[in-house]
């Protein structure tokens, strides 16, 4: 993993480097439980759940910021056009057809974030990026924590209630 630059130390990098880890433990388990062909129904809904939040979170913050201060932008839209492949390759359930091509680009995608772009952000934003990013965090996860109890947590809820600066 990326310890040379700090961003697994501490703030909203960290935040997000430890949900990567837990991200790649479930994706472990649930290619474990595609090929054993067990059961796997709370994991997935779980990981689902998380990826949709973390996205959300780079999203709205992290990627927002670092646009506006790096020349990045390129690199951050093929990261957005991943999350959207993820979030429809894992839209049919477990048993959807391109579940195994999201867990193999999660892996990619996530090793992309931490080696080719958390190193590069990590000293181009100001601290008041960095607080702003923390309230963008904060806010994806009162969404989330809102919606834990329903199974209707969807983007156009998300869409609604946090402004998209932009993508
Ligand atoms: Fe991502
Ligand atoms: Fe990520």
């Amino acid at each position: 993993m990326c310890d040379y630059c700090g961003c697994r130390l501490s703030g909203p990098t960290s935040e997000l480097a430890a949900e990567h880890e837990r991200l790649l433990e479930l994706g472990d388990t649930l290619d474990d439980a595609l090929r054993d062909d067990t059961d796997a129904t709370a994991i997935f809904a779980e990981f689902v759940r998380l990826l949709q939040m973390h996205a959300a979170k780079e999203e709205i913050g992290l990627f927002v910021h670092a646009k506006a201060s790096t020349p990045l932008g390129d690199q951050i839209d093929a990261l957005c056009r991943e999350h959207d492949d993820l979030h429809r390759w894992l839209a049919g359930g477990l048993s959807g057809p391109r579940v195994p091509d999201a867990l193999r680009l999660l892996i990619t995608h996530i090793e992309d974030e931490e080696y080719d772009l958390f190193p590069h952000i990590i000293h181009a934003l100001d601290p008041e990026d960095w607080d702003e990013i923390e309230l963008a965090h904060r806010a994806v996860e009162a969404v989330w924590d809102e919606t834990d109890d329903t199974d209707d947590t969807d983007d156009t809820e998300l869409d609604q209630r946090i402004p998209q600066e932009h993508h």
